[in-house]
């Protein structure tokens, strides 16, 4: 892997956060050999699949409500000033709030860390520093202050072209102009796999701002590196031993930790997500993996670390793609402790793991599988939360029945379980085992007949109404004639919002009901579909919800991932979206991030005084922009590269939003 590549290969940008590629759900041969839809970019969409002239005749009324008409949804959770929806480089936040950076890619976490520096970045300085591409953001109290506490953040992947300086050139290649990125050094790869993985550290509030305490003695780093255990029904089995690990037992390192979650019992879960981009090489010929990997992609190979590192060759460790795409959970408590993979919650391309405990005590965890056409999970544990007695927790994610959504268009959930020797889970489908399920637990779940979602992000249970919100990102590939009750629009380029209700309000219940809360997009295009309420201004709708939070009053809080000039003539942001009476479905505009960054997080603080929301990859994309004083990479950068000054780089960062003179943020 030592040639230089394409731009559109080796930048590994929204490529990977889109999910493009081999490991499209096989089992629907209408899925198969289908063209690329095209990217349903606003501008593409005027352009392309519809005439102008129809568009004019399909502007609703929507069109016409004034920005100042904001607070007009009657009965509305929300009573703050709604912010502009706009494009520029830097972030905004809604009239009368503050919303300070707390953390950078590269900011000291220890006493003893290097200061940043993008000119001499080490492995070593990267380890005892913030991360990259912050994703899921966790608050765990320490004595249960809202103010004092353990700052979890999920340092998802890396951008080399954001990261390194002076590694992007242009070369010329059939009369056209292209971007091209030098191969990682070593020591860049592991820069890079120093800067994955997440962050473990106390802030405090202190006169009304919060601060990271460097000296906090629970401080930590988790990387691409750190070791770690299997534990669960996988642990010590064959498809998961390595040369490097004959006991199938111990892992080095989690990645593509995209969101996430805190436990009742106060543990951080990272979920590992797209992990097929880590892998290169070939299987073995007629390798017994072969389809395994093949469903989930891999290999992808975006990632230079096979190149330097044996485990991430397939031709090497053919066994090592198992060992990822697991739940992790790490016990805060001690920076020493080994964080367990634990496999009773599944193996796929895990979004995130939110959890809630149920009215019998055991705990539920809601997983989406973020791909297009892929699954809807919970994990039911098999025991119960023991709000005393910590130790009694621990192992709790070891033993518990995992189970796949089936979406019906009687608006009836089916929670399918995922367990051996039931249903097709058999032999005669090649498991053995339980194991063997959840290794291919989308195989699994494929023999179960789920439904095929349109990239489940977010899946958030809310104890305030008892509902559960699951984000669909958006799914371009959905043809006409594969729309369901579930996944109502072909095309799907924005999104949409699920809402279910568990029966008799029991998180554990394997039947529930749903429906669609919000179809994203733009509302006063009626061809879009969009499905605001009618209160909804021009700055409040949104198109590809991702993360989601729920404030402590069960307000529902979306931020998105995908928008953008192209996109939605929008930046990505934070939503606040009613979901009661009169005022559901409208959503108005509280944050938005700069140009080329999502937003993520986002988390409130127990008193709902502090927003924490995370700033990932700013200044990526494909969008020259003066405001960064560097070039993007799809034009020339001779014209600008010389004027970069190693302060430049944009840098991914946690944000803390506290209203102006105190109070909570949703008033
Ligand atoms: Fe990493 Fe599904 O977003
Ligand atoms: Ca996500
Ligand atoms: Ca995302």
């Amino acid at each position: 892997m030592t040639e230089h590549r394409s731009a559109d290969a080796r930048f590994r940008t929204s490529l990977l956060e889109e999910n493009e590629g081999p490991a499209a759900n096989p089992t629907d041969n209408r899925t198969m050999g289908e063209i690329i839809a095209a990217r349903f970019s606003r501008r593409g969409f005027l352009k392309g699949s519809l005439a102008v002239s129809a568009i004019a005749a399909t502007v609703g009324p929507l069109a016409l409500i004034a920005a100042d008409d904001a607070h007009a949804a009657e009965g509305s959770a929300f009573k703050f000033d709604e912010l502009e929806a706009a494009i520029d480089d830097k972030h905004h936040v809604a009239p009368g709030y503050d919303a300070d950076v707390l953390l950078r890619w590269g900011d000291p976490l220890f006493a003893d860390s290097p200061g940043f520096d993008p000119t001499k970045q080490s492995a070593e300085a990267q380890a005892r520093q913030f991360g990259y591409n912050n994703d899921y953001v966790g608050y765990i109290a320490i004595d249960g202050s809202a103010e004092h506490g353990l700052l979890v953040v999920n340092h998802e992947y890396t951008n080399p072209h954001l990261m390194f300086p002076g590694i992007v050139s242009i070369v010329e290649k059939d009369g056209k102009k292209k971007a091209e990125v030098a191969p990682l050094s070593k020591e860049q790869v592991d820069v890079e796999m120093a800067a994955h993985g997440g962050t473990i550290v106390e802030i405090r509030k202190d006169g009304g701002k919060w601060q990271v305490l460097r000296d906090g003695k629970l401080n930590r780093r988790i990387t691409a590196t750190t070791e770690m255990a299997l534990s669960g029904p996988v642990a010590g089995h064959d498809r998961v031993k390595t040369n490097a690990d004959p006991s199938g037992r111990k892992v080095l390192g989690t990645f593509n930790n995209c969101a996430g979650g805190v436990t009742p019992w106060g543990t951080y879960v990272m979920a590992e997500e797209n992990i097929h981009g880590y892998f290169s090489g070939e299987l073995p010929e007629g390798h017994k993996e072969a389809a395994n990997y093949k469903r989930l992609g891999i290999p992808e190979g975006a990632y230079e670390w096979g190149a330097h590192y044996d485990r991430f060759n397939l031709a090497k460790e053919p066994n090592e793609p198992n060992r990822f795409g697991w739940i992790v959970e790490v016990d805060v408590n001690d920076p020493t402790s080994t964080p367990r993979k634990r496999t009773a919650m599944g193996r796929f391309k895990h979004e995130g793991a939110e959890s809630i405990v149920a009215k019998d005590g055991r705990v539920v965890f809601y997983l989406g599988d973020d791909e297009r056409f892929d699954y809807v999970y919970k994990f039911v544990t098999k025991g119960t939360f023991s709000a005393n007695d910590h130790a009694a927790n621990k192992d709790l994610l070891d033993e518990g029945t995992l189970h796949v959504a089936k979406f019906a268009e009687d608006g009836t959930v089916d929670w399918l379980p995922i367990v051996f020797g039931q249903g097709p889970l058999t032999a005669e489908n090649g498991f053995a085992g339980q194991a063997d399920v959840l290794i291919e637990t989308r195989r699994a779940a494929d023999l179960l007949g789920a439904t095929k979602m349109d990239r489940p992000e977010d899946v958030q249970p809310n104890g305030v109404n008892g509902k559960v919100y699951v984000m669909l990102t958006n799914n371009s590939k959905r043809k006409a004639d594969q729309v369901d009750a579930a996944n109502p629009r072909a095309e799907n380029a924005f999104g949409h919002i699920i809402e279910i209700t568990e029966t008799d309000g029991d998180f554990t219940a394997t039947k529930g009901k749903w429906e669609v809360l919000l179809k994203c997009g733009d509302p006063s295009v009626a061809d879009v579909g969009a499905t605001f309420s009618t209160a909804t201004t021009a700055h409040g709708w949104f198109g590809m919800p991702d993360n989601c939070a729920v404030d402590s009053a069960g307000r529902l809080w979306v931020a998105t991932d995908g928008q953008g000039p192209k996109a939605t003539g929008r930046t990505d942001g934070l939503w606040a979206v009613d979901t009661e009476g009169a005022a559901r479905a409208t959503s108005k505009l509280f944050f938005r991030v700069p140009i080329g960054a999502e937003m993520c997080g986002p988390l409130f603080t127990p008193d709902d005084r502090t927003a924490f929301v995370a700033v990932q990859h700013p200044g990526d994309g494909g969008e020259d922009w003066e405001g960064f004083g560097r070039p993007s990479y799809y034009e020339d950068p001779s014209t600008r590269w010389p004027d970069f000054k190693p302060e430049m780089p944009v840098r991914p960062s946690v944000v803390a939003i506290t209203r102006q003179g105190g109070g909570k943020i949703a008033v």
